[in-house]
Order: structure tokens, then sequence, then C-alpha cells
């Protein structure tokens, strides 16, 4: 089912990686991921979530603070019975894992331009197919998947048209515009209004929004290296002033966690 990222004919097993009938070749890690991600495709180095991004929201997330959320998502995804699905932007794979353990029979994939991130996520499910690559270029074949999972990632839309089988769809989970609301409040002296509408937009001919929900909580943020991971995994890492990141991390506090899923159809097949 991988293509090469290069030519995009199909890729077959050769000594410890990958390789498709042009000679295009692709080692296996020996932490058991692939990179498909050719040097001609990347824009920087080290493209994506660099070490202490991964790290932070590994140790972030591994406290359980958003476990409600993974779970849900899981459940959502559980219940559409997928046979081949892709976390695309997977990160370090926290929410991937999850969703690989309430889908034990189907075919799974995660993929995200941060070999940093890949690099620790394939260790949290061997058994799926983890790939350093890019959401623009997926090296899977067209009609390929069942279900898409996006979390907190951004997409491009017309590579998960491409890779939806007709009749799947993509589960799309991403903050309300009330999350994390009081961190923010304390960040800036303006809070930025977010539209959590605005993906629906971008919704391409051939695809259509077929359910929402939304899922909101309080948390304690009750120590300081939960309240420094979460800084330092979000955009408000290096966009709030040293002054202002300091007093967040300095005290105890409760914020709203509030998160919707969208759960995108591709039309069947007529
Ligand atoms: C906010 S993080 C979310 C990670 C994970 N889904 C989670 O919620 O823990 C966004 C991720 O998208 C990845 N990313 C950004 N641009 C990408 C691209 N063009 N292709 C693949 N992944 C990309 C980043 O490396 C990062 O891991």
């Amino acid at each position: 089912m991988l293509t090469c990222p290069i030519c995009q004919a199909q890729l077959s097993p050769v000594d410890n990686g990958l390789a498709c009938p042009a000679n295009h070749r692709f080692d296996r890690a020996r932490q058991g991921y692939y990179n498909l991600l050719p040097v001609q495709h990347k824009n920087s180095r080290d493209p994506g979530d660099n070490q202490a991004m991964v790290e932070a929201r590994r140790r972030f997330l591994d406290g359980g603070h958003y476990a409600p959320l993974a779970k849900r998502l899981a459940e959502l995804a559980a219940e559409r019975g997928p046979l081949t699905w892709l976390d695309i932007g997977c990160g370090e794979g926290y929410y991937t894992a999850q969703l690989a353990e309430l889908l034990p029979e189907a075919d799974g994939h995660a993929l995200d331009i941060s070999r940093e991130a890949v690099k620790r996520a394939c260790k949290r499910a061997p058994q799926l197919t983890w790939l350093v690559a890019s959401m623009a270029r997926v090296p899977l074949g067209d009609a390929s998947c069942d279900l898409l999972a996006s979390v907190f990632s951004p997409l491009d839309w017309q590579e998960a048209l491409r890779l939806l089988k007709p009749g799947g769809g993509l589960l799309r989970m991403g903050p309300t515009r009330v999350h994390l609301m009081e961190l923010r409040q304390k960040l800036y002296d303006e809070v930025r209004d977010y539209d959590d509408q605005k993906h629906l937009e971008l919704i391409p001919a051939g695809m259509r929004l077929a359910h929402s929900e939304t899922i909101s909580f309080p948390l304690l943020l009750a120590d300081a290296q939960a309240r420094a991971d979460l800084l330092a995994m979000t955009p408000h890492g290096w966009r709030a002033s040293a002054e202002r990141r300091a007093a967040v991390i300095a005290e105890d506090f409760e914020v709203t966690v509030s998160i919707r899923y969208d759960w995108i159809e591709k039309g069947s097949a007529r």
C-alpha cells in the first residue's frame, strides 16, 4: 500500500527497507519507522516539531491531562470500524497509540514530518506502519484509507480527499474558541478570537460534514512542569513574552479544555 514519494510507484520490501521499480530506496530505521521524506521535499533540515516540543508534549500527554480527549477520539474511530486508517501529523504518538488499541484488527499507519516525533512515536505501537513523510505528499495510494485522523494538526484537504475510500471519512480533532482561555488571558492583554468553524470552509467538494461534537472540562494545572510543558507544546511558548510565561509557570491555576470533533465523509461512489 506504500508508494514511492518520488515517482508514486508501489514500494516493495527489500533488505532492511523499501524500494520501487525505479530503484528509489528507503531504509527502515533502527526504531522501526520508514523515512519517506526525500531531501528535495524538505523545506528545512529538520522540518516539523523539534525535540524540545516533542518531549514537552510527550511529558504533558503522558501525565493524563488530556486522557478524556484521546478516549473519545478512539471511541469515535472505533464506531466507524475502519479496515485501514492513517493518523496524519501524529506527533509523538499519544493519540495514535490509543486509536491502535481500539482498532486492533485494522491496518494502521501514522505519519509526521518530524523525525524526532516519529522516532519516539513508533515505540508506542510497533504494530503500526510509522512514516516520516509530508502530509502534502502522503506516500499511500489513492482511495487506500477508510479513516484519516487529524489531531491538532494542519491538514492538506486535497490529499485527504485523494486518500479516502468512497464512504470513508476524516476524524478531525481541534480546539474550540474557549480552549485554554484562562491560559491565553494570562499570556496576552488582548486574547485573539479563534474561529473554530473556519476549517469547515476548507472542506473540498466531494466531502461533507456528517457529525460534530464537543467535549469540555476544567483542568487544574497543579504542577510547574505541566504548565511549562503546556506552554512549550503550543505556539504560546514562543508567542507570549518571557515575563508572562514565567508568571504562568509560577502558580497553579485551572484552565478550560474544550475540543471539537468533526467527522467529514467522502461521498460514496454511485
Ligand atoms: C500540534 S502537533 C500535533 C501532534 C499530535 N497529533 C498530537 O496532537 O499530539 C502538529 C504536528 O504536525 C506535524 N506537521 C507539521 N507540518 C507537517 C507536514 N507538512 N506534514 C506532516 N506533519 C506535519 C508537526 O511535526 C507536529 O508533530
